[in-house]
């Protein structure tokens, strides 16, 4: 019988599929490295979100380890490397939390444009900010949305259909433009001069450098916003310190974070910033697709010899 590990808090119903086709399953979470590396040897399956790590040593250890299982996009948090070398699949989830994360990012932009989160922690304090806290409307302003995967092109519809004039940036997006004629392909000096917001919905630099530094922030309009749900070090967090503390941007609303979990972080406590604790795919429909795709993905992997949704 084959036995999976879900190493990392997700929806039972990823427990129960597998049960229910005889995967053997245990639910361990919040595991250390070593505690992961000493328990990973005997399960033939890894389920993991983003809290767990992958790492090199977790792979060369786990002598049993077939297959890994992201249930969401992102496999930044897994060494594909060591992976690849001892032939274990791993897979993802595409498309299960597209909406969420895609909604949460227009949630920020909504609460960075109209000073929600000041409103509400001010009125909760019996202060009346009435004539104080003046926003903008989002209508007719330019966004620049970096990366065409399902959040990019998810996003982007949500801002064409709220009238904001859409500007991509993505290697991918140029080679469909012409299906998309309702969107400004361009490159990222373009949208750094031009727009008013810009969003991140692309994978992060394979050296893990930032595309957003002081060099870039320098380009920027004195009234943009900067939005990434996409990965921490996208944005350099010290640049972005900078650029908010001396007001040279408006302001940035940012659910990732270079290091993860981010409980010190050079960002806290800045006013003209909104952050959220990676929460973009976190919602109750989302989770609920995404434990289900992996589990039927391992039930299709254990019980058919079928690889879906493989990522390398
Ligand atoms: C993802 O890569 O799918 C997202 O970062 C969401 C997550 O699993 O936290």
């Amino acid at each position: 019988m084959s036995k999976v590990l879900i190493s990392d808090a997700m929806d039972n119903i990823a427990q129960k599929i597998l049960s229910e086709n005889n995967i053997e399953v245990d639910v361990k979470t919040d595991l250390s490295v070593n505690e992961l590396i000493d328990k990973v040897k005997i399960y033939d399956g890894l389920i993991i979100r983003s809290a767990t790590k992958v790492t090199k040593e977790v792979i060369e250890k786990a002598e049993n380890l077939k297959i890994i299982g992201r249930a969401g996009a992102g496999v930044d948090n897994i060494d594909l490397t060591s992976a690849k070398e001892k032939n274990i699949v791993v897979m993802n989830t595409p498309g299960g939390n597209t909406n969420a994360t895609a909604e949460h990012t227009l949630a920020l932009l909504l609460s960075l444009s109209r000073r929600i989160t000041e409103a509400n922690s001010t009125t909760h304090k019996g202060s009346w900010l009435k004539k104080n806290l003046k926003g903008n409307e989002i209508r007719g302003k330019k966004i620049g949305i970096i990366g065409f995967g399902n959040v990019g092109k998810r996003f982007a519809e949500m801002c064409i259909s709220l009238n904001l004039k859409v500007m991509i940036f993505s290697k991918y997006f140029d080679s469909i433009k012409a299906d998309f004629p309702q969107y400004i392909s361009t490159d990222l000096n373009n949208i750094l001069k031009e727009a008013d917001i810009i969003s991140f919905h692309c994978k992060p630099n394979n050296d893990g450098s930032s595309i957003i530094t002081n060099k870039e922030i320098k380009l920027m309009k004195s009234n943009a916003l900067i939005i990434n749900t996409a990965r921490g070090n996208l944005v350099s967090e010290n640049d972005l310190y900078e650029a908010l503390k001396n007001n040279r941007i408006k302001g940035a609303a940012l659910d990732v974070f270079e290091i993860e979990p981010a409980k010190e972080n050079i960002l806290f406590g800045l006013k003209n910033i909104i952050l959220t604790p990676h929460i973009a795919a976190s919602t109750s429909e989302s989770q609920i697709v995404v434990a289900e795709m992996i589990a039927n993905q391992f039930v299709d992997y254990f019980l058919n010899d079928k690889i879906n949704n493989s990522v390398i």
